[in-house]
């Protein structure tokens, strides 16, 4: 590729030409051999993105940056454990997998599993997944199953299922999935050059957090870091199991992606909130919806309701971020999976109807 070459000889660095996956870039970090078939779409090297709007929201000179992990290639973080999941099952001769999925789950295994040749059968929750997930997992070629359940009913479902059958579970009690994403925290201090003070991150089955929290740990023992983060985990009002201590049977948010009451990851994010002097927090819909609304107006950044619960958890717990810290908010998918919620969400002006002449419009905008 000449530009490739001339960016080179400028001495340049064009990454993202030359990134290979995140197994391959952190191969030495992860259970994988020369037998594991890496099945990749190249995630991971997602930007770690400064917001100045939010930093100056929460003042204290404190510093925001967002780990936007919706553009990886399914548009989530899933992709990062799935690549170690599915190729991790293709390796053990598994033809099929099976996951519960409140969309990204689904969307990121059929997008793995189709592209190793194997099936993938996905249960969601009937009428509760955005839509544009449903359209991932369709397209990408999954079998699609939607439960008259919760997602927690439909991941009791599966779990069963899969040890009947033979099929591979890929939910994130399969553990390849939080050794694939554990690369974010990797990729954090890369960006940072240390860890970051604060961890913002938003808690469904709670997987993620605890996923982070290996990955700093294993950075910080290999002296890639000199600190820890402190994990501050952020639920949705309605569905906040590990902010109450018990289990949520009726969960509920417009964040459906976290409409989680009873997450399988528990003791792995307690341990990880105890050891960090972390907390675990709710915010309301209302937060939410704020927090995304700014992400997008203020910070061009456009990200799922889900994703913005860290955004909206600091921001309402900004008096006790220390003064000068660094704080890091994942933003796990990406806002084009639920347009529906993003056109009923918006402060913005919508002119329909205009008659289609230079003046009308003109007018229209005020001149
Ligand atoms: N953010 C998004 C966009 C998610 O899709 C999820 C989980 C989370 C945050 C929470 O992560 O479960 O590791 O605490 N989604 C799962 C799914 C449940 O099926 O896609 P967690």
């Amino acid at each position: 590729m000449p530009l490739l070459s001339a960016l080179r000889r400028l001495g340049s660095k064009p990454v993202m030409q030359d990134w290979p996956g995140l197994i391959e870039a952190y191969r030495s970090w992860l259970p994988v051999s020369a037998a594991t078939p890496v099945i990749t779409l190249r995630e991971g090297a997602t930007p770690l993105i400064p917001a100045p709007v939010i930093s100056e929201r929460i003042g204290r000179s404190v510093k925001v940056f967002l780990k936007y992990d919706g553009l990886n290639p399914t548009g989530s973080f899933k992709d990062r454990g799935m690549t170690m999941a599915i190729s991790k099952a293709r390796e053990a001769g598994s033809e099929a997998v099976i996951c519960a999925s409140t969309g990204n789950t689904s969307a990121s295994a059929a997008a793995y599993a189709r592209r190793a040749g194997m099936r993938a059968f996905v249960l969601i929750p009937d009428g509760y997944v955005a839509q544009g997930k449903l359209a991932q997992a369709l397209l990408y070629g999954a079998e699609v199953l939607a439960v008259k359940g919760n997602f927690d009913r439909a991941l009791a479902i599966v779990r069963e299922v899969a040890d009947s059958y033979p099929i591979t579970l890929v939910n994130s009690l399969n553990p390849f999935r939080l050794q694939g994403q554990k690369t974010a925290a990797f990729e954090v201090v890369d960006a940072l050059g240390d860890a970051p003070d604060w961890l913002c991150i938003p808690v469904g089955n709670a997987g993620n957090i605890s996923a982070y929290w290996m990955g700093f740990k294993e950075y910080k023992a290999a002296g890639r870091s000199r600190t820890l983060p402190r994990m501050m985990g952020f639920q949705a009002a309605g569905a906040a199991p590990m902010v109450l201590g018990h289990t949520v049977e009726q969960p509920d948010t417009i964040a459906t992606a976290i409409r989680i009451g009873n997450p399988v990851n528990k003791e792995n994010a307690l341990k990880a909130q105890g050891e960090s002097q972390g907390a675990f927090m709710a915010v309301t819909d209302a937060e939410i919806i704020e927090a995304y609304k700014l992400l997008g107006s203020g910070e061009g950044v456009f990200c799922e309701p889900a994703s913005a619960a860290s955004v909206a958890g600091l921001i309402k717990r900004r008096e006790e971020v220390p003064i000068g810290a660094t704080v890091v908010c994942v933003l796990t998918g990406n806002g084009l999976k639920d347009p529906d919620t993003a056109i009923e969400n918006n402060d913005s002006k919508f002119h329909t109807g205009i008659d289609p002449d230079t003046a009308t419009v003109a007018q229209v905008l005020g001149f």
